[in-house]
């Protein structure tokens, strides 16, 4: 039947959301899919039903797409969709509420602490230690994040963050190796290795950098490599995440993994990561689209 790729959208994200779409939707027609690009930021998403659409593509990333929102109104429309449900798209979208979940599970996540605005500059610095980091708790693609060295950057750093979500985060900066973990119909992918050339993997750094570099699979130890892959399935299975959803990772200098997010609408532009480590097993980006698909939510 007719496949909606849902694209765009009003999060802070929608640009990013828009290469995504794009590229799904080329997939998808490559492999013969009566797939059509749909907007909900253009138009209300009844006309799915009225435009005849049998099932949808989320290729929508943040805030009303994948936070749960989007997923509910197409359980209301019994329109199948692809990736997590709505109370997974709700929790991962959340990086607090993700962080106390994963604590439970003994799933180890860098240190944190919720802040206001008022919260004192130097107790955080003693719980939490210097550099730090303060972000959106529910924000995608590093929007509003910052990397706190002294009081000053702090105050700044706050501003930005609460300029896109009332919930502020602060974290422990794990100085480290940067890894991301694909995790596709309940099976780990190649781990990707992120070195990059700025001091920070921001929004620049993952989308217009040409000195990012990206090592798939990542050339760690096959222990490590196991050990990391498991706990990023177990990461994804205990937010209740289904189909697919990538995990970021930080690797200490001392071989120990923090798990720092899941996205369950992962990137799919040119520059993204998920393509990257299933390419790693031989499945090109077109076959992994129709995968997602194939797996979707009934
Ligand atoms: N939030 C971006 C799109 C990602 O996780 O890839
Ligand atoms: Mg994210």
């Amino acid at each position: 039947g007719k496949v909606a790729v849902l694209l765009g959208g009003r999060s802070s994200e929608r640009e990013i959301s828009l290469r995504s779409g794009a590229a799904v939707l080329a997939a998808l027609r490559r492999k013969n899919v009566d797939a059509h690009a749909f907007d909900p930021a253009e138009q209300p998403m009844e006309n799915l039903l009225k435009a005849g659409f049998k099932r949808a593509f989320i290729a929508l990333h943040g805030r009303y797409g994948e936070d749960g929102s989007v997923q509910g109104a197409l359980e209301l429309m019994g329109l199948p969709y692809t990736g997590s449900g709505i109370l997974a798209s709700a929790l991962a979208m959340d990086k607090w509420r993700t962080k106390m979940i994963w604590q439970a599970a003994a799933i180890d996540t860098p240190r944190y602490r919720l802040l206001q605005a008022d919260s004192d500059f130097h107790d955080l610095a003693d719980e939490l230690g210097l550099p730090l980091i303060v972000k959106p708790a529910r924000e995608g693609s590093t929007l509003g994040l910052s990397k706190v060295r002294c009081e000053q950057d702090f105050q700044a750093a706050y501003r930005t963050a609460a300029h896109y979500d009332s919930l502020v985060l602060a974290e422990q900066f794990i100085e480290g190796i940067e890894l991301t973990a694909a995790i596709l119909d309940n099976t780990p992918l190649p781990l990707v290795r992120i070195d990059i050339a700025e001091d920070l993997y921001d929004y620049q750094a993952k989308y217009f950098s040409n000195n990012t570099r990206y090592t798939c699979p990542s050339g760690l130890p096959e222990a490590l490599t196991h050990q990391i892959q498991a706990m990023a399935l177990r990461a994804h299975q205990v937010l209740g995440c289904s189909g697919w959803s990538r995990l970021d990772v930080i690797l200490d200098q001392d071989n120990q993994p923090y798990f720092l997010e899941a996205n369950t609408s992962p990137g799919m532009t040119d520059h993204s990561l998920v393509p990257m480590a299933a390419n790693a097993i031989g499945i090109s980006f077109d076959e992994l689209v129709v995968h997602i698909l194939s797996l979707s939510h009934e």
